[in-house]
């Protein structure tokens, strides 16, 4: 079954999101290339990429090559630190929408993301400010189909208010799996319509050990850690974003249609919640 075949509505946007994402986290030149072409072959039509990952350029090329129609594929970047003042901070998203957008119906439409994220919110109030009225001004040019956060609590998305009319944002993309499920930012976005995308989904192999994981995962023969811990996102309404460079891998990643994880194993997965010490990369603030 394809992988894209569930989407997602966003809020006040025609179009959706798919749910499972394909991350391109460390992944460089045509390793990051390869893997997007092996990943829209398995069925993917969504890939995670980010300024920071030094491969947009690689993203938009595999997405030209891809055979695709530009609007069939669903592409994510990020941007982490502003420029110097607005304009700066603006053509800093404008040169990731052309890396990264690809060349929409064979070049003869502007370049455009699907969506465009602030990475975090570390840099202040002033620089949170400062990206976001960047993407904002991207989406009301056209060059940006939606514009959503990452790693943000309530915090930071209430103090938005101060500063746009175009909110809440569509997506925040924080670190979720069953050892980390920011439960408080996930209940705050879902009362606001804002869509979750979980990023380390596979908590990066960290837990393979453990014996929760390794019993629910006999429970399911033919299955794999990576497709219980990808299948459990999808039943929980996030948006995984799972990285793999390795063939097999993409397309094992992508097999999680046609099946479902029993009620019970879902609670079992709940369980294993280990709230911030849970984290390995950001626990969003909290208040
Ligand atoms: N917004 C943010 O701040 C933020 C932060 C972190 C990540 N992200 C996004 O989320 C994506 C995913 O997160 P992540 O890359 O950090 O972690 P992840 O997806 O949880 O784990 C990736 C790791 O798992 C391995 N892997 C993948 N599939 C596997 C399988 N079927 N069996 C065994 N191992 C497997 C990969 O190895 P190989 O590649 O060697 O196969 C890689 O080392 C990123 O690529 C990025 O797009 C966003």
């Amino acid at each position: 079954m394809a992988a894209d075949d569930k989407s997602l509505p966003l809020r006040d946007s025609p179009y959706r999101i798919p749910q499972l994402g394909f991350g391109v986290y460390k992944a460089l030149d045509d390793v990051c290339y390869n893997a997007c072409l092996a990943a829209f072959k398995a069925g993917y039509r969504h890939i995670d990429s980010a300024q920071m990952y030094a491969n947009e350029a690689e993203v938009g090329r595999a997405v030209n090559d891809s055979g695709l129609k530009r609007s069939e594929i669903f592409v994510t970047t990020k941007i982490m630190f502003p420029g110097q003042d607005e304009k700066s901070t603006y053509e800093k998203v404008m040169e990731s929408v052309k890396k990264a957008g690809g060349e929409g119906n064979g070049g003869h439409e502007k370049p455009y993301v699907d969506l465009f994220l602030v990475h975090n919110p570390n840099g202040g109030r002033g620089a949170r400010e400062m990206m976001w009225k960047a993407i904002e001004r991207a989406k009301k040019e056209g060059y940006v189909r939606n514009i959503g956060v990452s790693n943000y609590g309530k915090p930071h998305i209430e103090e938005m208010k101060e500063y746009t009319q175009d909110w809440p944002p569509a997506v925040n993309q924080i670190e979720l799996h069953p050892w980390c499920q920011q439960r408080k930012t996930v209940e705050y976005c879902h009362s606001q319509g804002i869509v979750i995308q979980a990023y380390c989904p596979l908590v990066r192999n960290r837990r393979a050990d453990d014996p929760t994981l390794n019993a629910l995962v006999k429970k399911y023969p033919g299955k794999t850690q990576a497709q219980l811990l990808i299948k459990y996102a999808l039943q929980k309404g996030w948006v995984p974003l799972p990285k793999t460079a390795t063939p097999s891998r993409i397309e094992e990643n992508a097999d999680v249609y046609g099946w479902e994880i029993s009620e019970e194993d879902m609670h079992t997965f709940d369980a294993l919640d280990e709230g911030r010490r849970g984290s390995i990369v950001t626990f969003c603030a909290e208040d």
